[in-house]
């Protein structure tokens, strides 16, 4: 079970209400297996989808504003996580629910996103931070 610790805290409170909501998301697709209620899958999938775009986006903006140094290198992180994310949906969407599938959503969401939020995030909100205090 992942779950969130203050460890992954990035100090910005719309952003870490966004990464508890996508790891408490990340519990539900833990949980699910090739003989749960397809609609349950469906609805999950459809909902970390347009969340993680939208929170996404708030990143993106929030980096732009700041003129962020490695905002290249963080979106296309973030592409990169779409991509997979989105292979993994469409093939869940096409065909019959496969445990692979499944299993390759899994360790996507897991490891991507708990290396992205305790890294790149988290020096994100440290470079935020500094600009926050030396413009005080
Ligand atoms: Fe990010």
């Amino acid at each position: 079970m992942l779950w969130w610790t203050e460890t992954l805290a990035t100090g910005i409170l719309t952003v870490d209400e966004q990464h508890k909501k996508i790891f408490e998301k990340t519990g539900e697709i833990l949980s699910l297996n090739a003989t749960s209620d397809t609609k349950t899958i469906h609805e999950t999938f459809d909902f970390l989808s347009n969340y993680v775009i939208e929170h996404f986006r708030d990143e993106e903006s929030a980096m732009v504003k700041m003129n962020y140094e490695d905002f290249e290198s963080h979106s296309q992180q973030h592409t990169y996580f779409l991509t997979e994310f989105f292979k993994l949906a469409t093939e869940i969407k096409q065909e019959k629910i496969e445990e692979e599938t499944l299993d390759n959503l899994k360790i996507l969401v897991v490891e991507w996103l708990a290396n992205h939020i305790s890294q790149s995030d988290k020096k994100f909100a440290e470079v935020m931070h500094s600009l926050a205090v030396s413009s005080s």
